[in-house]
């Protein structure tokens, strides 16, 4: 195991400054559609009107707005499908900065949809954003986790989702009608992603390349080395180098591993199948039906200025990162993701109660106010930030991209699921709801307790070592050989039936 260093220079800072921002894009684009729906509906409704003569139906409006709000997840499936191939052309911190082009493109389109007086600019605008924000959680958490000291990836990954709630926080705050949710702003609400996207272009040709890219993939040590240096502070960066170098080895017998090889290798099938639970139990625990419904949840529950709980939820959200942020390198990632799921399930069947007996009882609102914040403070401490940093470290470099790829895919198909599905199930359910979320995450803690590896403090090659040794007897012709040649003759591996 490597000897945990845990110095922050600047360098490091700056980085991994830098590539938080892309995260900060990703909050602020999922919490910005939210305050303004009115405004937009409005907008559809006199562009209809002066094009056509006469204005959309209620219902052609809905159909409008509901597509404006669920083709940013469509393009975040695009997006997150595209990193891997991007990474391996790029690599990661050019990657970064050619998705930054999106931001402009899709900014540009919202902004001006007010001037052109056209609604598909918006709707083209959200999906362009969408596969903007796609790259960036596979991007940032990539590049987080590469550039980072073992002995501080699960803080440094856990700023990710800092950012995303920071973003979702602005957006709220912004989206304020004293502020840019009015009639005459929501476009420059929309459009204001283009500030951080110039940011990051400027910041980042001064940010070093991932090493384990420059060493691992392109061979060059040296300019792994001077990254090195420069990110760690010290000219005696040999561990981090002969660790690389160790995993390099490893590596060179595997080549490039694709996305049917991941599900096909008896060594990447155990953690590529955690990894994608990991991302459904993210986000099928309910938690964007509260961030993009909250307000109708805060007005069921009887709260006269929704929109004020809606931003009491996201300040919850975001010091609730901040604690996790200190706890995830000594409690650990398995730890804080069960004790976040469990404290979601509870969470939610006391939403459902006093939600179901709130009429006969008014005084239970704020029993569902605080299970709200419960359930949000709960999701930070472990299912928001871990399953975004934990992929990279459950994979090498070698099948790092194509993981990144499927399960950023399945946080982004799943995030579209709920947002699409959620409307319709709560009219069906009404108050019981959450029940649905409830039984799904007590099927994810089993899961994460029976099957999720702790990767606090282990390098990348112990975690993909750990897999390999809990991996059946392993057929030799069907393994990449330096991992048979490491593979102890040990127990059978627990059964994997998600
Ligand atoms: C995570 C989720 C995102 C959600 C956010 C809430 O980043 O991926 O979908 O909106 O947390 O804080």
């Amino acid at each position: 195991m490597q000897n945990p260093k845990k110095k922050v220079t600047l360098h490091l800072l700056y980085a991994v400054s830098t590539a938080v921002i892309g995260s900060l894009q990703f909050g602020y684009n999922t919490g910005v559609i939210n305050a303004p729906e009115q405004k937009l509906r409005t907008f559809f409704h006199n562009v209809s009107l002066e094009r056509y003569g006469e204005p959309f139906s209620s219902s052609t409006n809905t159909v409008v707005w509901s597509f404006a709000v669920a083709i940013f997840s469509v393009g975040g499936m695009i997006g997150s499908f595209s990193v891997g191939a991007m990474v391996n052309k790029f690599g990661r911190r050019k990657s970064m900065l050619l998705s930054n082009v999106l931001a402009l493109l899709g900014g540009g389109l919202m902004g001006f949809s007010s001037l052109a007086q056209s609604f598909e600019m918006v709707i083209v605008g959200r999906l362009v954003i969408g596969v903007f924000c796609g790259l960036c959680t596979g991007l940032t958490p990539m590049y987080l986790g590469e550039i980072s000291p073992t002995a501080l990836r699960g803080a440094f990954g856990t700023l990710h989702q800092l950012g995303v709630v920071i973003g979702i926080l602005v957006a709220q705050i912004f989206g304020l009608e004293v502020l840019l949710g009015s009639d005459a702003l929501w476009p420059v609400l929309l459009a204001l992603t283009i500030l951080p996207a110039v940011l990051q272009s400027i910041m980042l040709p001064f940010c070093p390349e991932s090493p384990r890219y420059l060493l691992i993939v392109l061979n060059q040590e040296e300019e792994a080395q001077k990254a090195l240096v420069r990110l760690r502070g010290c000219e005696d960066v040999s561990d981090d180098i002969q660790e690389m170098k160790e995993e390099a080895m490893k590596m060179a017998m595997e080549k490039k591993v694709t996305i049917p090889e991941l599900f096909r290798s008896r060594v990447y099938r155990q953690p590529i199948i955690i990894a994608i639970i990991l991302q459904l139990s993210q986000q099928l625990s309910g938690i964007n039906a509260v961030f993009y419904y909250s307000t109708s949840i805060f007005e069921t529950a009887g709260v006269s200025q929704p929109i004020y709980a809606t931003i009491g939820a996201g300040v919850v959200n975001t010091v609730f990162t901040v604690v996790s942020l200190f706890l995830v390198e000594r409690a650990g990632r398995r730890t804080l993701h069960l004790i976040g799921l469990g404290g979601m399930a509870i969470c939610a069947l006391i939403m459902t109660i006093s939600l179901a007996l709130q009429e006969a009882n008014p005084s239970l609102n704020y029993l569902a106010i605080i299970a709200v914040f419960g359930f949000v403070a709960s999701f930070e401490m472990g299912p928001g930030p871990i399953p975004w940093f934990i992929v990279a470290e459950l994979f090498s470099q070698g099948p790092r991209p194509a993981a990144m790829t499927i399960s950023g895919f399945s946080n982004w198909a799943a995030n579209f699921l709920v947002g699409q599905g959620f409307p319709k199930l709560q009219e069906l359910c009404g108050a019981y709801v959450f029940l649905i979320f409830m039984v799904l995450l007590i099927l994810f803690f089993i899961f994460t307790f029976l099957l999720v590896p702790e990767t606090k403090g282990r390098t990348f090659d112990d975690i993909a070592q750990g897999f390999a040794a809990t991996t059946e007897k392993p057929n030799p012709s069907s393994l990449p050989e330096a991992v048979v040649v490491n593979v102890p003759d040990t127990k059978e591996p627990p059964p994997m039936s998600p």
